[in-house]
C-alpha cells in the first residue's frame, strides 16, 4: 500500500484554510481515490491553525486507507476489491469472496483448494473450551458467549498472538475465521441445553455450522442443500462493509496493538447493538409486533414520532441513500428461499414486503432517504432454515469476522498505523480551586 506521506507529498492538489480572525491560512493536501471521495489531509491543521477538526459519529471522516471494499452510498454500489457484490453474488461463494478479502485477487482453483482445507482444520476448538460454555447461565445470549469465548481466544493459542509476525498475523486470521461456526454453533446448543457438535472436515463451510447447529446425537442428520447455499450467500453480502462501527472498533482495538481475538471480540460487541448488527434480531421482533398489514401506518406514525423510541428495524443507512444493493439481493432471494423451505407463505414476508411498498411512498421515508438496508430481510430467511432470532446477530458476526481481520491485517501492515486517539471539544467546567466538604 502506498505511503499517505509520499502521496501527499506527490500530488500538489491543495485546498486552503484560513482563519478569518487571524489571518492565518495553511494549505492542506488533497489525496485522490482510485474511486469514490478525495480526502483532506488534515494532519498539519492543529500544529499550524491550533484547530482540531469536529465529526461526531464520523459522518465525513476518513479514518483510513484501504483497498477492501467500496461503497458508494447515493448509487448503492458495494464493491469487494473492486467486484461488483451483484456478480460476486451470482457467481462466487463465501470462502472464495474470504480468499479475496484476504489476499486482494480471486484464487485459482488450487489457491481456493488448499485455502479451504486450512479452514477446515481449523475450524474444532481445545476441548478444555467446552467447559468454558458449559458455564454460561442456560438463558445467556449467544452474543454475550461469542464476546466472553472469542475475547478468551487468546488464552488457549499463544502461538498466533505476536501481530508483529506475519505468520502468527496468518493463523490468527485462519483460526477467527475457522472456528466462528464451532463457537457459534456451540453457543446456540448450549442455550437449548443440548450436546456440543464437532465440525466434519467433510462438510462446506455453512454445511458444517447447520450440522453443527441442528444435528442431534440420535439421529443422522443430512445437510438442506437449500439452506446450505442460502446461507452461503447471506454470509457472502455480511462479510465486510467498509469502516462500519464494528470494523472501526476492531481497528481502534488493534491500534493499540492488542492481540487479534480480543480485537474480534470488540467487534463482536459493537456489532451486537441494535443500531447496528443488532438490527436483524430487532426486524423480526418489529413484524411480529406490527403482525398485520392494517397496523403498517400506526407503526410508521410512530417511526416518524420524535418523542416515540420505535424505529423501523432494518430501514435507514449512514452511508446508503439509495436501495442497500444487498438487501434486494436478499428480497429477491427470499421469494426463492422460502418456496424452497416451504415458507412460501410465511406472513411476515409478505408483511415485510407490503411494509416496505408503503414506507417507500411515505414522505418522511422518500425525504429522510431511508431504504430497507441489508438487515430487512436477512432475518425471515435465517427463520425459514429454522435459526432463532437470539441467533440472527450471531449469524452477522460469522460472517463479518472475515471483514474484521482482512481490515485488522491491512491496518496492522499498514506504514501509516499509530495507535488511534481521537481528540475532543471539551466543553465542561473551566478551571476551578478544590472546595473542602464543609465549605460545598
Ligand atoms: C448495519 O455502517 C454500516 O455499514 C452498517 C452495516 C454493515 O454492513 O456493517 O450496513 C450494517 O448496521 C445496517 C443498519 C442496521 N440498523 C438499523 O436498521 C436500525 C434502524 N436504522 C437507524 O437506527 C439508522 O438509520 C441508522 C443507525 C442505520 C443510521 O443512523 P444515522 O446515519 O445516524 O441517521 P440518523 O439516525 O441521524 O437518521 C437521520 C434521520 C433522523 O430523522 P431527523 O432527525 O432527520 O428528523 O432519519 C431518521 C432519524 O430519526 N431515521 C429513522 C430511521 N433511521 C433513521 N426514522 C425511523 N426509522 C428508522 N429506521
Amino acid at each position: 500500500m502506498k505511503s499517505l506521506k509520499e502521496e501527499s507529498k506527490m500530488n500538489k492538489d491543495t485546498i486552503s484554510v484560513i482563519d478569518n480572525r487571524t489571518g492565518r491560512q495553511v494549505e492542506l493536501p488533497i489525496i485522490q481515490p482510485s474511486q469514490g471521495p478525495a480526502v483532506i489531509d488534515i494532519g498539519t491543521l492543529y500544529k499550524e491553525l491550533g484547530y482540531f477538526t469536529y465529526d461526531p459519529g464520523f459522518l465525513a471522516t476518513a479514518s483510513c486507507q484501504s483497498e477492501i471494499t467500496y461503497i458508494d452510498g447515493d448509487e448503492g454500489i458495494l464493491q469487494y476489491c473492486g467486484y461488483p457484490i451483484e456478480q460476486l453474488a451470482e457467481k462466487s461463494s463465501f470462502i472464495e469472496v474470504a480468499y479475496l478479502m484476504l489476499k486482494g485477487e480471486l484464487p485459482k482453483p488450487d489457491e481456493l483448494k488448499k485455502f479451504e482445507d486450512i479452514i477446515v482444520h481449523h475450524s474444532m476448538l481445545n476441548e478444555s473450551l467446552k467447559n468454558f460454555f458449559h458455564s454460561f447461565y442456560h438463558d445467556a445470549h449467544p452474543m454475550a458467549i461469542m464476546v466472553g469465548v472469542v475475547g478468551s481466544l487468546s488464552a488457549f493459542y499463544h502461538d498466533s498472538t505476536d501481530i508483529s509476525k506475519a505468520d502468527h498475523r496468518e493463523i490468527a486470521a485462519h483460526r477467527m475465521i475457522a472456528k466462528m461456526p464451532t463457537i457459534a454453533a456451540a453457543s446456540y446448543k448450549h442455550s437449548i441445553g443440548e450436546p456440543l457438535v464437532y465440525p466434519k472436515n467433510d462438510l462446506s463451510y455453512t454445511g458444517n455450522l447447520l450440522r453443527m447447529m441442528f444435528s442431534s446425537p440420535c439421529e443422522e442428520y443430512e445437510v438442506n442443500p437449500i439452506a446450505e447455499k442460502a446461507l452461503d450467500l447471506i454470509f457472502m453480502l455480511h462479510i465486510d462493509h467498509e469502516q462500519n462501527a464494528s470494523t472501526s472498533t476492531v481497528r481502534l482495538a488493534g491500534s493499540s496493538g492488542a492481540n487479534p481475538f480480543a480485537c474480534i471480540s470488540s467487534g463482536i460487541t459493537a456489532l451486537w447493538g441494535p443500531a447496528h448488527g443488532g438490527a436483524n434480531e430487532a426486524v423480526l421482533s418489529v413484524l411480529k409486533e406490527i403482525a398485520d398489514v392494517s397496523r403498517i401506518p400506526k407503526y410508521l406514525e410512530k417511526a416518524k414520532n420524535k418523542n416515540d423510541p420505535f424505529r423501523l428495524m432494518g430501514f435507514g443507512h449512514r452511508v446508503y441513500k439509495n436501495y442497500d444493493p444487498r438487501a434486494r439481493i436478499i428480497r429477491d432471494m427470499c421469494h426463492k428461499v422460502l418456496g424452497e423451505l416451504g415458507s412460501a407463505n410465511d406472513p411476515l414476508f409478505e408483511l415485510a414486503l407490503r411494509l416496505e411498498e408503503i414506507a417507500l411512498k411515505d414522505d418522511y421515508f422518500i425525504q429522510r432517504k431511508l431504504y430497507p438496508n441489508v438487515d430487512f430481510y436477512s432475518g425471515l430467511i435465517y427463520r425459514a432454515i429454522g435459526v432463532p432470532s437470539n441467533m440472527f446477530t450471531v449469524m452477522f458476526a460469522i460472517a463479518r469476522t472475515v471483514g474484521w481481520v482482512a481490515q485488522w491485517t491491512e491496518m496492522i501492515s499498514d506504514s501509516n498505523q499509530r495507535i488511534g486517539r481521537p481528540r475532543q471539544l471539551y466543553v465542561g467546567p473551566e478551571k476551578r480551586n478544590y472546595v473542602s466538604p464543609d465549605k460545598r
